[in-house]
């Protein structure tokens, strides 16, 4: 099995070396994949939450190509996002997944200094968002001060990080809160987790669940589910506390109970049956999160699983094609659209299956860390 994902690293590498020049020609961070061309985000340019996945999937690709272009169009990208710095009010929570896959990454695979401060300033302002009630603020908006959202999760390694580096344990400290108030508020009894949990921002009491990617309140959004699953794995990686470890494995027992038989991810695990609605970017989350699973508990069943999904990608729902800027297919932003696409190409979904692919082969630079 392992030559097929070698071959899908080869040519994914060979199409992504090809489309990222149009990337660069535009000077655009790629946002998804339109009639075969690569557009920026229409919500708010590069301050969008997904600026990092591209020059993360640039500097995946330079580890497993040594093509310096790679490495000079995931800098590119970098530029972009550090001037975001100066825009400031459009960033929120989600500089976790903005600034490790960039500047982040660009300091773990080359040493570089100035990237390692960017990395520590990110990390600053994830701080600022820190309500010491008992968790980091998403959104901004005046109404929602007590917003937290499992997505969080993915963003608190930046903390884990920042912590390590300045040998200064109040980034972890506030990221081990975080993940103590998402374990209590946002796990139910069956494995699954909320989306968004609305807190008071003055007492740190809870106040509601609200509806959010999904397709209603209490249903099982399946990205969601892959933030908690992947997300839970990486605290317990930051911090070796087994109950983040039993969290996660939990998540990922009702993940894996719901992966269809053709090892596609349904958008919501209770969408109504009759619907067609694919999230393959939930999968192959859920695929990285399992193949760490798999590596920290020796559980060759979180790997099969895996495995399961990424095949089904490979098999169902990728575009070889040159004339297609995007890889993976079939992926859904949010159950009722919102304007940013259903059944396309995104491309944190091509970030997150060649981080699988990475894995699956043992080539992972393990970027969130
Ligand atoms: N973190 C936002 C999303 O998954 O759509």
């Amino acid at each position: 099995m392992s030559n097929r994902y070698e071959q899908a690293l080869a040519r994914a590498s060979a199409k992504f070396r090809l489309s990222g020049m149009e990337a660069a020609k535009k000077g655009i961070i790629p946002y998804k994949s339109e009639n075969g061309r690569w557009v920026p985000s229409p919500f708010c340019g590069n301050g969008w939450w997904t600026g990092g996945f591209w020059p993360g999937l640039m500097w995946q690709l330079w580890v497993y190509t040594s093509d310096n272009w790679f490495r000079e169009e995931a800098r590119r990208a970098e530029a972009l996002l550090v001037e975001e710095f100066r825009r400031f009010t459009e960033l929120n929570h989600d500089v976790g997944f903005m600034y490790l896959l960039s500047c982040g990454a660009d300091w773990k695979l080359s040493g570089d200094e100035q990237a390692r401060i960017d990395t520590l300033h990110a990390a600053s302002l994830m701080m600022g968002r820190f309500n010491p009630r008992g968790f980091f603020r998403a959104w901004d908006g005046a109404d929602r001060t007590g917003y937290a959202i499992i997505d969080c999760m993915m963003n608190l390694s930046l903390l884990f990080w920042a912590s390590r580096q300045t040998e200064d344990p109040r980034f972890a400290h506030a990221a081990r809160i975080h993940a103590d108030t998402a374990m209590r508020e946002f796990l139910r009894p069956d494995g699954s987790v909320s989306h968004i949990i609305e807190f008071d921002p003055e007492t740190g009491a809870r106040v509601r669940e609200h509806p959010g990617q999904g397709y209603a309140l209490g249903t099982q959004w399946s990205r969601g589910q892959a933030w908690g699953l992947y997300g839970f794995t990486l605290a317990y990686l930051n911090t070796k506390d087994p109950r983040y470890l039993e969290t996660a494995e939990r998540i990922a027992a009702n993940f894996v109970s719901h992966i269809r038989p053709d090892g596609l991810t349904d958008c919501d695990f209770c969408q109504p049956p009759e619907e067609e609605r694919l999230d393959n970017i939930a999968g192959a989350v859920a695929a990285c999160g399992l193949l760490e699973l798999d590596k920290a508990t020796g559980n060759a069943a979180w790997r099969d699983a895996a495995e399961k999904l990424v095949n089904g990608m490979l098999d169902l729902c990728v575009d070889w094609s040159d004339g297609q800027c995007g890889l993976l297919t079939r992926c859904t932003a949010s159950y009722h659209d919102d304007g940013a696409g259903r059944h396309t190409n995104i491309t944190y979904g091509d970030y997150f299956l060649v981080e699988a692919l990475m894995k699956l082969t043992g080539r992972d630079p393990m970027l969130w860390m």
